[in-house]
């Protein structure tokens, strides 16, 4: 099947309490180790490319790499996806070169100014066919060059959603209840730690969710900054030459009932990254004398392969949803 939208994925997903799992694409071996396991799954899949992606990859190389994995898997659904758009002009340009769906992030924004962007961009995308995806409230972490200091950031006012919903008429919103960008989620501080010397994050607000969802029945909730961090890679980085301590993320099991409630779309950037980083570390450790990229990339790729398919079963559930 050709890309799709994400319509009516989140339907599926919202009707069968699962998420469709929403991963960060920046190369080839990235977008065939994700497309790979969703179609040995039969999972939908939303493939987002960011400004800082087509900054670095190049618009129609992505485009065309998505296309070709359309092509490999044409059993499952599969949505272009712009993620953090954050002007009017680079969502109209995604639009315009094949996007199936757009973020406009105008979180940082005040009330007011996020609405009439977000509207700006729907009237435009809906034009077009393309669905968006709109926030409101602020997530702690880095995103392109927006950094917001762990204890700045602003859980989302359940008391604002509807009518930000209504008066942008967007297809979908990504609230703040305590996921954040990046391999560093919390600072120790605002951890404890279990008997192994882990950090353990504070819980997400799954009050604030339920809010949310009450205010929106039916209609697709979005979570960023999902990435669980998984410590066998974080030990992999930190045993071959890396360092990178107190990495910390998402615990699975709040995303597995996230994922039963309203949110339809879950956003997993960093795993794929420190999947890639531990796989090829370990490997150059272990091969010094090796220096063909198709030798590391390769198990760099099953790598991320393996992990999106354990958070297709485990985590998303999104497996032979299609
Ligand atoms: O939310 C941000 C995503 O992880 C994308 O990161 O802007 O470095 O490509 P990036
Ligand atoms: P992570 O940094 O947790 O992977 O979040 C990615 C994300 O939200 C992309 O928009
Ligand atoms: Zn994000």
């Amino acid at each position: 099947m050709p890309l799709v939208t994400t319509t009516e994925m989140f339907k599926k997903a919202y009707d069968g309490g699962y998420a469709i799992g929403a991963f960060n694409v920046n190369n080839m071996e990235i977008v065939q180790g994700i497309t790979e396991a969703a179609g040995e799954l039969n999972s939908p899949v939303i493939l987002q490319v960011s400004k800082g992606a087509r900054a670095y990859a190049n618009h129609t190389y992505l485009v065309k790499l998505v296309e070709a994995a359309v092509e490999e898997n044409p059993q499952i659904p599969i949505a272009l996806h712009l993620d953090h758009g954050d002007t009017f002009e680079l969502c109209k340009s995604c639009i315009d070169g094949g996007f199936t769906s757009v973020m406009i992030d105008a979180s940082s924004k005040s009330f007011e100014d996020n609405i009439a962007l977000t509207k700006q961009v729907v009237e435009y995308a809906h034009d077009h066919g393309v669905v968006v995806e709109a926030e409101l409230g602020t997530l702690a972490g880095i995103e392109d060059e927006v950094v917001v200091e762990s204890g700045k950031e602003a859980y989302t006012r359940p008391e604002e959603v509807e009518e930000f919903v209504s008066r942008t008429g967007c297809d979908s919103l990504a609230i703040a209840i305590g996921t954040s960008h990046g391999a560093y989620k919390f600072t120790a501080a605002q951890c404890t730690r279990n008997a192994d010397g882990i950090l353990v994050p504070p819980p997400l607000r799954f009050d604030v969710l339920e809010e949310c969802i009450k205010r929106l029945p039916g209609f697709p909730i979005v979570l960023h900054g999902s990435s669980s961090v998984p410590q066998e890679f974080v030990k992999m980085v930190n045993q071959y030459g890396g360092n990178m301590p107190d990495a910390v993320g998402i615990p699975e099991e709040q995303l597995r009932k996230a994922a039963k409630l309203a949110v339809c779309k879950i956003n997993i950037d960093s795993d794929i990254r420190l999947a890639m980083t531990g796989t090829i570390r370990k490997y150059f450790a272990e091969h010094p004398d090796h220096f063909d990229p198709r030798q590391y990339l390769k198990p760099a790729r099953q790598a991320v392969k393996e992990m999106v398919a354990h958070k297709i079963k485990y985590v998303l559930g999104s497996d032979g949803k299609i």
